[in-house]
């Protein structure tokens, strides 16, 4: 981050605080993933500050040891653990850091800062930078700009070193298992959130801190709903269970979608659809490689999707015809990949230079196409009606091609039966 920032600046780095659930209870803390990924603290309120003008390289301020708190909400670093155990040059009392930023402000040529986070912070910097414009004429030189951080952090997030990608495999592991575990629960009269609880105890039996993002358990025309998180209803027989569900360890995000047939067999429309998806989804795998773009790894899946709503005769025409004009939208309303790390959607910007990022050694993404035939989707044949397929795998770019980090999940039909079917 050092690196990056030129000389003369600061950055100032404002951690997650505790949120209110309900009354005066709080969801459990998770630090900001810029926070988590350059300091390693994982305790609210803390800022930190980065500096190349000749100051402290790296100050952290914190909430100090009390052991009145202490005894409620367990144990805090304190000052000393700041400089102890996470490498700080400095630490100090939090409550001090807007009294020590006025000085950190005029000593900098430029400050990275995240505007809009903190209304105190963001007022404190500009009030002064605006007494030091007013000292002008004598001889004083305020900071010349607010930059944001985010473009160096996001940057060097988005390309992942060994010990990440070592995480996100210990993650996928455990996602694996997961699956595993719900998709023996895959029978009728079971309840999607049977299937929930079986992946989240999998979660926390391993060891991760529970789920990347809410876990999605949709059976039937649920699975067709993008964002279906209820997970309340009992799953029938002929039908299918789209899960995806992925666990976050140590920070790290794993985004992972199967559909299940429930009861084991894929039967009817239901196999054309996933046999379709599948298609598709082994196609935009083969073209994950250095070099390549998202949007050639969208159009890979695409094509066969196209092909596949023509073979189903949910569209008629030219492929080609039909993708410049979209007509698949309606059954396949998403992207085919995000980038994933520390936030499920993770950081990272999808252009460079005017034109889609050219996909490079160490970038992770998810590859995930579908095909949903919902309640509301107008003018489908009554055996599609209902119908909602996903799958979803992430991947890492390496020099010659790409990691699949969920190749431990199985995705053909007779190896999904087969996970389905084990009592
Ligand atoms: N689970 C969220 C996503 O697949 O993007
Ligand atoms: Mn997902
Ligand atoms: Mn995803």
């Amino acid at each position: 981050m050092h690196g990056a920032m030129g000389d003369g600046a600061i950055a100032i780095l404002i951690g997650a605080k505790l949120v209110t659930r309900s009354a005066d209870t709080e969801f459990p803390f998770r630090q900001d993933s810029d926070f988590w990924y350059l300091t390693g603290y994982a305790h609210p309120n803390a800022v930190a500050v980065l500096r190349t003008d000749g100051g402290p390289a790296y100050t952290l301020y914190v909430e100090p040891r009390d052991p009145a708190r202490e005894t409620w909400t367990g144990h805090r670093p304190g000052t000393e653990g700041a400089v102890a155990k996470y490498g700080a040059d400095e630490a100090h009392e939090r409550e001090r850091f807007l009294r020590d930023l006025p000085e950190l402000v005029a000593a900098a040529r430029r400050i990275f800062h995240v505007l809009g986070r903190s209304v105190e912070i963001d007022r404190c910097i500009t009030e002064s930078i605006e007494n030091l414009r007013l000292r002008s004429r004598q001889g004083v030189e305020p900071p010349e700009a607010i930059v944001d951080p985010r473009s160096i952090v996001h940057e060097m997030r988005l390309i992942k070193t060994a010990a990440e990608l070592e995480l996100m495999r210990r993650g996928a592991a455990i996602s694996a298992e997961a699956h595993a575990a719900a998709a023996a629960l895959a029978h009728p009269g079971r309840s999607e959130y049977e299937l929930e609880a079986a992946l989240e105890y999998t979660f926390r039996r391993r060891g991760a801190s529970g789920p990347a993002y809410t876990t999605i358990v949709g059976g039937a025309h649920n699975a067709a709903v993008l964002h279906y998180i209820k997970n309340d209803c009992a799953l029938a027989s002929d039908s299918l269970v789209l899960i995806d569900a992925g666990c976050e360890f140590e920070g790290y995000a794993s985004d992972v979608t199967r559909t299940y047939p429930v009861g084991g067999r894929f039967t009817g429309a239901r196999r054309d659809v996933y046999e379709i998806v599948l298609a598709a989804q082994l196609a935009a795998l083969d073209a994950c490689r250095p070099g390549n773009t998202l949007p050639q790894i969208h159009d890979a899946a695409v094509k066969q999707l196209v092909e596949g709503l023509i073979a189903l005769d949910v569209l008629s025409g030219d492929a080609d015809e039909l993708i410049k004009n979209e007509r698949h939208r309606p059954y396949y309303m998403h992207g085919t990949s995000h980038w994933l790390g520390l936030d499920t959607h993770d950081a990272g910007s999808y252009r460079k230079d005017g034109a889609p990022r050219v996909l490079e050694p160490g970038t992770v993404f998810t590859v995930e196409p579908g095909l949903y035939f919902g309640e509301a989707v107008e003018d489908i044949d009554e055996r599609l009606r209902g119908i909602g397929v996903r799958i979803e795998d992430n991947v890492v770019i390496t020099a010659d091609g790409h990691e699949n980090l969920n190749s431990a999940i199985p995705k053909l039909p007779d190896d999904v039966e087969a996970l389905v079917s084990q009592r």
